[in-house]
């Protein structure tokens, strides 16, 4: 068998917005059948929220959506990570920028996107995903959405090419 496609999701912490994305991602890898596929994990450029389950925030939210973030726990994204990870995709400029500096060379550098890229709505301009972690409930609804709408493109995109 083929190996499987293998996705990061960074942000800063790992606990808003990037395993809300591999929660999103997982559920719809596992309903198109690919999950032999793909595999789907997530990481932050900080190590501050290592081990910790994700913010009740969004893990209430993505509740809501029929999506358990529960058993998920936080870790560091290193540079080794970049070696192993096929895709590695930022929340924002600033994440994308962290993990640029970890790039040891051009092929680790050319895995790392903006999510939002893959979202067909999108119009190119402010792909990033907002922190919500400093506002309310509906700053994580709206981060549900945009990961929503991001990772379908992004599944339409690798699909493609392993389906
Ligand atoms: P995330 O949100 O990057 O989407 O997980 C944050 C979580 C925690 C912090 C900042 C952003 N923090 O400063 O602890």
């Amino acid at each position: 068998m083929t190996e499987p496609v293998r996705l990061c999701f960074v942000c800063l912490g790992n606990i808003c917005r990037s395993p809300t994305a591999e929660g999103v991602m997982r559920h719809l890898v596992n309903r198109a059948g690919l999950a032999d596929h793909i595999e789907v994990d997530s990481a932050g450029t900080a190590g501050w929220h290592t081990g910790d389950a994700p913010d009740r925030r969004a893990t209430v939210e993505a509740a809501t959506r029929g999506i358990d973030l529960s058993r998920l726990r936080g870790r560091q994204f290193h540079t080794g990570d970049l070696a192993w990870f096929d895709l590695v995709l930022a929340m924002d400029e600033s994440n994308r920028t962290d993990l640029r500096d970890l790039a040891t060379t051009p092929a680790e550098r050319a895995k790392i996107h903006l999510l939002r890229a893959f979202d067909p709505a999108s119009d190119g301009d402010g792909l990033d995903v907002p922190d919500p972690y400093y506002g309310g409930p509906d700053g994580f609804r709206q981060v549900f959405d945009l990961l929503e709408a991001a990772c379908t493109g992004l599944l339409a995109h690798i699909a493609a090419d392993v389906g």
